[in-house]
């Protein structure tokens, strides 16, 4: 059997082949504009399935049987290093010249950043649709199986328990998905200044319209450790894990 190339193993002819700006070759500078444009767009594509892929192990874990918060909080770890990667990775464009992309922006039609269906998934992972992250929703049964609530988790844990470090990491992770939202409305504002979106929204003002931390439960959770008393019983009387 002939050896396994490096080529072959990670399909780089079909996947270099994919980066086809519309902009034929011999317009050189815009040509190399539009190039840029679709590889910051991939690029982000690859890096959030593989973020996607995390969360969804991250959610198994906590819900399995044997709830492996470990586990949950490495998964949840490293989607939260990817995001932080991110906002590099989309800040990156601001090199993108608008004079460039003024020409070849016409070409993309309608085509918008709003039709893709992953970070539509990833913001409903992330609980900023009309349902609870699962993720979360996960992380509150397996409190409550504690007697542990929400709130006293970050009142209580000390800093080594399990259901803190992967509250915490959740924590991290909405903190970097919140700065990669901000740094896209700044490259949008960059790029294209207060016209309209590609894909027919008001641009800058819809994207800044949109802008929302991960998680809004646990930052509810956080904002109640600040509403107690001074020296009263951390659970308040509690209820369970909200
Ligand atoms: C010059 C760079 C960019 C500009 C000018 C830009 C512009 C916009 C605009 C105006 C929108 C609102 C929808 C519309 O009317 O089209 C949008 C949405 C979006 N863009 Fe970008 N974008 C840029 C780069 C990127 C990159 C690199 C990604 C990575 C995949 C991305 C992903 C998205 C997503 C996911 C949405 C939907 C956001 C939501 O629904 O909250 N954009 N973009």
């Amino acid at each position: 059997m002939a050896e396994l190339t490096y080529e072959e193993y990670l399909g780089l002819a079909a996947f270099l082949k994919g980066v086809q700006p519309l902009t034929p070759e011999s317009h050189g500078r815009v040509f190399a504009a539009e190039h840029f444009f679709i590889i910051a767009h991939q690029t982000t594509e690859l890096w959030v399935k593989q973020v996607l892929m995390d969360l969804e192990h991250a959610t198994a874990a906590v819900a399995g049987p044997d709830r492996d918060i470990e586990l949950a909080a490495e998964h949840v770890g490293r989607a939260g290093k990817i995001i932080r990667l991110l906002i590099e990775h989309v800040g990156v464009l601001r090199c993108l010249q608008p004079r460039d992309f003024a020409e070849f922006r016409p070409a993309l039609g309608s085509s918008s950043g709003a039709q893709s269906d992953q970070l539509h998934r990833l913001r409903r992972v992330l609980g900023l649709s009309d349902r609870p992250s699962p993720l979360l929703t996960e992380l509150v049964a397996a409190a409550t199986e504690q007697g542990e609530t929400l709130v006293g988790i970050f009142q209580r844990a000390p800093h080594g328990r399990p259901l803190f470090r992967l509250a915490e990491s959740m924590a991290d992770l909405a903190h970097s998905f919140w700065q990669w939202q901000v740094t896209h409305v700044q490259v949008t504002n960059h790029a294209i200044g207060s016209a309209r979106g590609t894909g027919r929204t008001s641009g800058v003002s819809f994207l800044a319209g949109r802008l929302a931390v991960p998680f809004p439960e646990l930052w509810e959770a956080r904002t109640r450790l600040h509403s107690r008393p001074l020296h009263t019983d951390p659970d308040g009387g509690g209820h369970p894990a909200q």
